[in-house]
């Protein structure tokens, strides 16, 4: 039965863009998913946004936005990195979509409703509430004083000054993180997967320790089934029961039969991995539950080393239990360092910018070969090294391999019209020496151990080298009567290249479609490895494949930013960047009402202002109307005459301001080049006809 696989690597939150640490795994699993294509492997990739929680709804508050168009615009910002990574997720879909809502609930019926007794509790738990937000509060949006050194502003979880761990309910004088306000102990009900239930134990000890795992992660894995520490720093035995539900509001999936509750965004993150493929079969006319019920189908999952509790205990036993397929393996790798600076944290990451990576026009094939030199099957951190990439692209990549093209396709095309000659002994016994590698080079990316796979490579094309340094063609080329051997050495160097190119194809995708149209040959698989290029066989004029790496570059990457306001200034129409993102709340403060200006007048002893006094609706205390005098630096614009009877708009509610000439009780709207020196003129708001004195602006 042929294999099929389905592949996917960590959804990211949808709350900002891609790092360099999501770049790193994506390529791995990317290497991965087209080493398997090179095998003949179907295979599926998908991912996905993980689009729930409550910092994602509180960042959308924030931004003024509702969750699901914050979630698209981070979306739409997704393309430039896959596509400047040659990433080729076969699907990007979201955790949000309906696949997934339908996929979670029935998931969480199948569980509730499970035939040997239910694995879904209800209990009531005691949760800090924000009176002035009207909800429940996660533990990272409660601060107050460490009960333990007594540092002010620590979060509700651990302490960041003395690393004390411990429960909300601990720390001195909470706060609600979002309002300021002091949180009120209150009961809810919430959902419980029961992890604790020995069915579940019993599963996962030994789905987790059949020998899928790779050992370090197996046998941290053992600890938890002993002891497992709660949020108060004490420990307790086992499994503990896993807590899936959240109240109102929350931005996530309804539970079913619950109203107000929603899944804690950690129990339908993963089943996105699945409503992103059913998505990819629904596009493709295929059937969801056929493909599912494949025996030959292995599921695998690329994911960084903080989230292996989700990936090896509460997905594959919500899978079980539900009477789904669990994944054939779960594949965890470690951080990625900068410099040899902190970890690249999720929310700063800090350090290599991919986007300013590609627009500084590195390429991607550099970041993709020097990441796989150093990644191995193993769950360890690596670090990014500027000046160690630098070497192992210009050196190996360039030096190494790259140039063995080079040497050899200007005598080709030069010397012999672009045709392959014959290949003597010598060199035919090299050529064989590389073939006969291509077993253990499937076998190496198979185990992802990329590290040993390009060192392997390195060491071939080492004795490629070797074999030019001693054949020397620039000097054959000076003999005439060494034709012969010019044309049997270049070509024995364009077919090692050929074989070195297959065995780098899952690293450097673009580079080896290129090479494939320079040789006229068909697309490189493990399996055409041995297909000559007979004598005759006619190649393309070499045109330089890959630059080096250039010191100036990578000065510019790391580099700090230039304020990216100060960028913008110069390039804006108006002559300033857009201001920083405010909610609705901070515009809502600012009171903008249509003003008519009853009267008008110049102001003696200023060139700049004119004097408006305005009517916006009101009534003083003897019910007469409430005029507002306002003075205005719009005299260089507008005669008195010009305003006098007409609407505009004023800020209602800004705090008066006394002035050389008088009070000044509020402000007109007009619209002017931050430049003013550079770009004079100042222009006042009117609005369109039907507004009246008092209306509100909106
Ligand atoms: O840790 C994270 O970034 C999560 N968004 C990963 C989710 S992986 C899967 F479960 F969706
Ligand atoms: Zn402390």
């Amino acid at each position: 039965m042929p294999r099929q696989l389905f592949v996917t690597t960590a959804l990211p939150y949808a709350n900002g863009n891609f790092h360099i640490g999501h770049i790193m795994e994506y390529i791995q699993a990317d290497i991965w998913v087209r080493h398997q294509r090179m095998r003949g492997t179907a295979v599926d990739f998908v991912c996905a946004d993980d689009t729930h929680g409550a910092p994602i709804m509180i960042a959308a508050e924030k931004a003024g936005l509702t969750p699901q168009q914050f979630v698209a615009n981070i979306a739409a910002g997704r393309k430039p990195y896959l596509d400047g990574f040659h990433i080729g997720f076969d699907n990007w879909h979201s955790t949000d979509a309906p696949e997934n809502h339908e996929l979670a609930r029935q998931i969480y019926r199948d569980l509730r409703d499970n035939k040997d007794g239910s694995l879904i509790e209800s209990r009531t738990i005691e949760q800090f509430f924000d009176p002035d937000k009207g909800m429940f509060l996660p533990d990272r949006f409660i601060k107050g004083e460490c009960p333990k050194c007594h540092a002010k502003d620590q979060y509700g979880d651990n302490c960041e000054q003395c690393g004390a761990v411990y429960a909300p309910t601990d720390l001195i004088n909470p706060y609600s993180a979002l309002s300021g306000a002091k949180p009120e102990l209150r009961n809810s009900v919430h959902f419980f997967f029961k992890l604790s239930d020995p069915r579940c134990v019993g599963f996962l000890q030994q789905w987790t320790q059949d020998g899928k795992l790779q050992p370090e992660v197996a046998n941290k894995i053992k600890e938890w089934f002993t002891v497992r520490s709660n949020p108060d720093g004490s420990s307790s035995e086992g499994l503990g029961d896993w807590d899936i539900s959240r109240d109102a509001p929350y931005f996530g999936i309804e539970i079913p039969d619950a109203p107000g509750k929603y899944f804690y965004v950690w129990l339908d993150a993963p089943i996105g991995y699945l409503a992103s493929l059913k998505n990819l079969l629904g596009q493709r006319g295929q059937d969801y539950d056929a493909y599912m019920a494949n025996p030959a189908l292995e599921q695998y999952h690329f994911i960084g080393k903080d989230i292996v509790t989700f990936h090896t205990l509460f997905f594959p036993a919500c899978l079980h239990f539900s009477g789904r397929k669990t994944p054939d393996n779960i594949f965890v790798h470690g951080f990625l360092t900068v410099n040899n600076g902190e970890k690249m944290s999720k929310s700063r990451g800090t350090g290599l910018d991919p986007l300013k990576y590609l627009s500084l026009g590195m390429n991607p094939e550099w970041l993709r070969y020097y990441l796989a030199a150093k990644l191995s099957a193993r769950n360890e951190d690596i670090d990014f090294n500027a000046d160690d990439f630098m070497a192992r692209v210009n050196s190996d990549l360039i030096g190494k391999y790259i140039n063995i093209a080079s040497r050899a396709a200007g005598f080709i095309s030069k010397r012999f019209g672009g045709q392959l000659g014959e290949v003597s002994e010598d060199g035919a016994a090299l050529l064989h020496q590389l073939r006969s590698e291509v077993g253990a080079m499937e076998q190496l990316y198979e185990a992802r151990d990329y590290a040993k796979a390009l060192r392997e490579t390195m060491l071939l094309a080492d004795k490629v080298n070797a074999y030019v340094d001693a054949n020397k063609p620039w000097d054959l080329a000076k003999k005439p009567d060494q034709e012969a051997r010019l044309q049997d050495v270049c070509t024995v160097c364009i077919k090692a290249f050929r074989i070195l190119t297959c065995y780098l194809k899952p690293v450097l995708p673009a580079l080896a479609t290129q090479v494939e149209a320079f040789l006229n040959i068909e697309p490189l698989s493990y399996a055409n490895i041995a297909q000559p290029m007979p004598a005759g066989h006619v190649i393309d004029t070499y045109q330089h494949l890959m630059q080096r790496v250039d010191i100036k570059q990578l000065e510019a990457l790391f580099e700090a930013p230039e304020p990216a306001a100060a960028a913008q200034e110069i390039a804006h129409p108006g002559g300033e960047a857009i201001a920083p993102t405010i909610g609705i709340d901070d515009f809502s403060k600012i009171d903008l009402r249509i003003a008519k200006i009853v009267n008008c007048q110049a102001v003696a002893g200023s060139t700049k202002l004119l004097q408006l006094t305005l009517d916006v609706g009101e009534l003083d205390e003897t019910g007469e109307p409430r005029l507002r005098n306002v003075f205005s630096g719009i005299a260089s614009m507008y005669k008195p005459e010009d305003l006098a009877g007409k609407l505009t708009v004023m800020v209602a509610n800004l705090a008066p301001r006394k002035m050389k000439f008088g009070l000044s009780e509020g402000m007109v709207l007009a619209a002017s080049h931050a430049n003013e020196k550079a770009q004079p003129g100042i222009y006042v708001l009117e609005p369109f006809a039907g507004a009246q004195p008092g209306m509100r602006v909106h």
